[in-house]
């Protein structure tokens, strides 16, 4: 069996036969999985410009799609032998399959460019497949650095390729609000575009003077939703608030505390300008929140809820006024008012709602799902309070994090010590040492964070992903082991993202 696929799969074997293929492929499938094998096409057409037969039941055929109610959702089976022969009972499944398919032929196959390929050959194999956990998630933060429609779709293209299944969109923070939202215009006709970025670190408090913007429209955001839909990706959006709000604020300075101007920020860091808790704040709050939501049918929403700083409540005549209101012995608790008011208006519309780890500090509403970034005990705790978890622990999983302590690595968020090699990725357990064994049901899988800051470029974007995110992908796909073994399938994927024009950081950038 080939030994280069990443992730790799749960159970793999090599068996007798051999399977050679050519254009057109000929596969039987029933019509309720033509879109998994469009997609395939589509691959196919674009990296070795092959087609697709679509052939009857009775006749030769190259691969042949069965459709089986015992395999788990996303689970698989892939025989090659005389031909080829792939089992499962979703879509997600058939996909995975392909994509192991490919994994399992030249890299060229998985070409950006057109090139050519007269036949592939496929040694016999036996394959059982499929993913330990259900949330498998990298998060893009597009506030900082703003990323255009082409390239989220090439990332989604990347995640499919590593058989990972959700994309978290940040879309707002202090330096810029990323979406149109035609009730709220001056969200993005004042906060979509920052006058100036910092120059180098953030510490070194140098400015340019060049404009940053851009947001995605309603349109946009369908492009992106329906190419996610079709390769199996759940787009997640996040809006962040209360805190990371100045963007907000330079567009409607009235939601703030001092109601003073403030233009969208030009620092990384954390701005103290947040929404203040008055009852039309929140009812613009909630009303922003379910709008991006219904661009996103169906999908989890992340209502942030970071890092809020509460000096502004604090001197706030108004929002000490709310405190003795509601009873509230913490300025923190009034966050507790948007994290409960906005979740309440998602679940109301059928949608699952996330937050940071920061949420566990005051109520949380029951079914929030919290992602938890400060460390691994926040899953801890979060899980020993009957909540569900996303494990994002900063230590293991921020890709916005130096990959080595080489003096020659870019400037990234913090210096070394804080760095995160790809081996550190690899060995990351997503089930926390010290949870009880009866809350692991609660871990529903782990997400990497690609924060922007320090990450102005799709080149930049490649390096800081590229090959963390496909050593984590292995991870939560549920079949990392050693990773002296890992590291010579990994060589060998990197000619994949060779072919896919990804200018991933060398595994060792002295060689
Ligand atoms: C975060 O990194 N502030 C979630």
């Amino acid at each position: 069996m080939n030994k280069s696929l990443v992730p790799q799969p749960r159970v793999g074997e090599g068996r007798e036969g051999t399977v050679t293929l050519t254009s057109p492929v000929r596969v039987h499938y029933d019509d309720q999985f033509a879109n998994v094998v469009d997609v395939f096409e589509a691959d196919l057409l674009a990296s070795v410009g092959w087609e697709v037969l679509r052939v009857a039941s009775h006749e030769t055929c190259d691969i042949r799609l069965h459709y089986d109610a015992t395999r788990p959702e996303e689970h698989y089976t892939l025989n090659v032998a005389d031909q080829i022969d792939i089992a499962a009972s979703s879509d997600a499944g058939f996909a995975y399959a392909f994509t192991t398919l490919r994994q399992l032929g030249p890299a060229q196959l998985w070409s950006a460019q057109r090139t050519t390929l007269g036949s592939w050959i496929l040694d016999g194999v036996s394959i059982v497949d499929g993913p330990t956990f259900v949330w498998r998630g990298v998060h893009l933060d597009v506030s900082r650095h703003f990323f255009d429609v082409e390239t989220v779709l090439r990332l989604i293209d990347l995640l499919a390729a590593h058989r990972l299944n959700r994309l978290q969109l940040h879309l707002n923070d202090d330096q810029g609000w990323r979406i149109e939202v035609p009730a709220w215009p001056r969200l993005t006709t004042v906060g979509a575009m920052r006058s100036g970025s910092p120059v180098g670190h953030e510490l070194d408090d140098r400015r340019d003077e060049v404009p940053h913007g851009g947001f995605y429209s309603a349109d946009d955001i369908a492009v992106i939703v329906e190419h996610a839909r079709r390769r199996h990706i759940v787009v997640v959006p996040e809006i962040d608030l209360p805190g990371h709000a100045q963007a907000v604020l330079a567009g409607y300075p009235e939601f703030g505390n001092g109601h003073e101007h403030v233009d969208v920020w030009t620092h990384w860091g954390i701005s103290e300008h947040i929404l203040n808790v008055e009852p039309a704040t929140l009812a613009f709050a909630e009303d922003v929140v379910r709008y991006v939501a219904r661009l996103f049918p169906g999908s989890p929403v992340h209502i942030g809820g970071d890092e809020c700083p509460t000096t502004e409540w604090e001197a706030s005549p108004g929002a000490c006024a709310v405190m003795a209101q509601y009873g509230f012995e913490h300025v923190s608790q009034l966050q507790g008012l948007y994290t409960q008011r906005l979740a309440a208006a998602l679940v109301a519309e059928g949608h699952e709602v996330l937050a940071w780890d920061e949420v566990l500090d005051t109520d949380v509403a029951p079914g929030t799902t919290i992602c938890a970034w400060r460390s691994e005990q926040k899953g801890v705790e979060a899980a020993e309070r009957g909540l569900d978890v996303v494990m994002a622990p900063m230590q293991y999983l921020y890709l916005d994090w130096l990959s080595s302590d080489a003096p020659e690595e870019p400037v990234a968020v913090a210096p070394v010590p804080y760095v995160t090699t790809w081996e550190k990725v690899y060995g990351f357990e997503v089930i926390p040492d010290d949870l009880d064994p009866t809350l692991t049901h609660r871990i529903r899988g782990a997400q990497v964070q690609l924060w922007t800051e320090y990450i102005d470029s799709v080149a930049r974007l490649d390096y800081m992903a590229f090959p963390r995110l496909s050593a984590f992908s292995e991870v939560v796909w549920g079949t990392a082991g050693d990773v002296e073994q890992f590291r010579p399938r990994l060589e060998q994927h990197l000619a994949r993202l060779d072919a896919m024009d990804v200018s991933y950081r060398p595994l060792d950038p002295t060689k």
